[in-house]
């Protein structure tokens, strides 16, 4: 049965990967293995019996709700859904007084938003870990279950490239700073003007200095893609940009992971993408559906991974 060191763990919030060691993040994907191969196999974790997660989303998700939601059931906890249409924060209730007030009802917090700051705010304000469930810089519960994942497809993380291929945003920010705890080399090709800010590319690199790692950014996505072990994508245009993106199917054209692009990588590549995907665009179907492709166990990961999460710090 799974144990739970949750010393270095419990009331913590989880908002950014650059708040965890290198061991603290082996630790949860460790969890998060144990979880799932437990479940599978029948074993129920009531760990989280009595407590309650609210969920607040101001954008829309499918995986996030559903991996936090089933998780928290699955630990014997209950998840509580609120949409930023139906709550006082979306006719303007401060998150300040929002957080104070869930805090004294619920165990744990989770939010999907678009300012990151709100995210911090909400943490500041709150007696309860708060989980970041993605931020317009964040989103790092999406990474953790992607190195789950490429623990999983690989039998190890250190060491391996990954290129990200496309829109430096939240999820590459994610990818840089997460990767390079873990000694990843991450390689992310961005057109200019469309790559990681200059922060997060010092906190990439002050921890690939400790990790043994790397972080660079390209613009050419043949070079970057070279003797990758994994190749990863994200929509051109995210949420909150849908006004960008016929401009942005320019600016991206040539930022698509094919097969001719695949080729260049490692024979044995794994393909990743966080999902929901835009076929055409981003990725191609046959990539996307090919026999290199793990989108979907990464999708599944999610909730083992939330699972990890929450029972850690909960
Ligand atoms: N990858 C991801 O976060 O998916 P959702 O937007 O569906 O939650
Ligand atoms: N970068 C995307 C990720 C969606 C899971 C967005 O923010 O819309």
């Amino acid at each position: 049965m799974v144990q739970l060191n949750k010393g270095k763990f419990q009331g913590r919030d989880f908002i950014s990967l650059n708040d965890f060691t290198a061991e603290d993040i082996s630790q949860m994907i460790d969890v998060a293995v144990e979880l799932k191969a437990e479940t599978k196999a029948g074993i129920a974790h009531q760990v989280l019996q009595g407590k309650t997660l609210a969920m607040i989303f101001t954008k829309s998700s499918t995986r996030t709700r559903v991996a936090f939601e089933v998780g928290i059931y699955q630990l014997g906890g209950c998840g509580l859904f609120l949409s930023s249409r139906d709550i006082q924060l979306g006719r303007g209730e401060p998150i300040e007084d929002t957080a104070r007030v869930l805090s004294r009802m619920v165990n744990g917090i989770m939010i999907r938003t678009f300012s990151h700051q709100e995210v911090l705010d909400l943490a500041s304000n709150s007696s309860v870990p708060v989980i970041n469930g993605l931020s317009d810089y964040l989103h790092p519960s999406q990474v953790l279950a992607d190195l789950m994942t490429i623990k999983e497809s690989k039998g190890k993380i250190k060491g391996l490239k990954l290129t990200y291929i496309g829109d430096g945003n939240n999820v590459a920010n994610s990818l840089l700073l997460g990767g390079t705890k873990m000694g990843m080399n991450i390689v992310i090709a961005s057109p200019q003007g469309y790559q990681p800010v200059p922060e997060i590319m010092e906190m990439a690199r002050k921890n690939a200095a400790i990790s043994g790692g790397s972080a660079l950014v390209l613009e050419d996505p043949w070079k970057a893609a070279e003797d990758a072990d994994i190749l990863y994508t994200d929509v051109w245009a995210s949420m909150g940009q849908e006004e960008e993106s016929e401009q942005r199917k320019k600016v991206f054209a040539a930022y698509q992971i094919n097969q001719e692009l695949l080729n260049v990588a490692h024979s044995e590549a794994i393909v990743m993408h966080c999902l929901p995907a835009h076929k055409g665009e981003e990725i191609t179907a046959e990539v996307m559906e090919g026999p290199q492709s793990v989108v979907f166990e990464e999708a599944e990961n999610r909730l083992h991974a939330h699972k990890a999460i929450m029972a850690l710090v909960m």
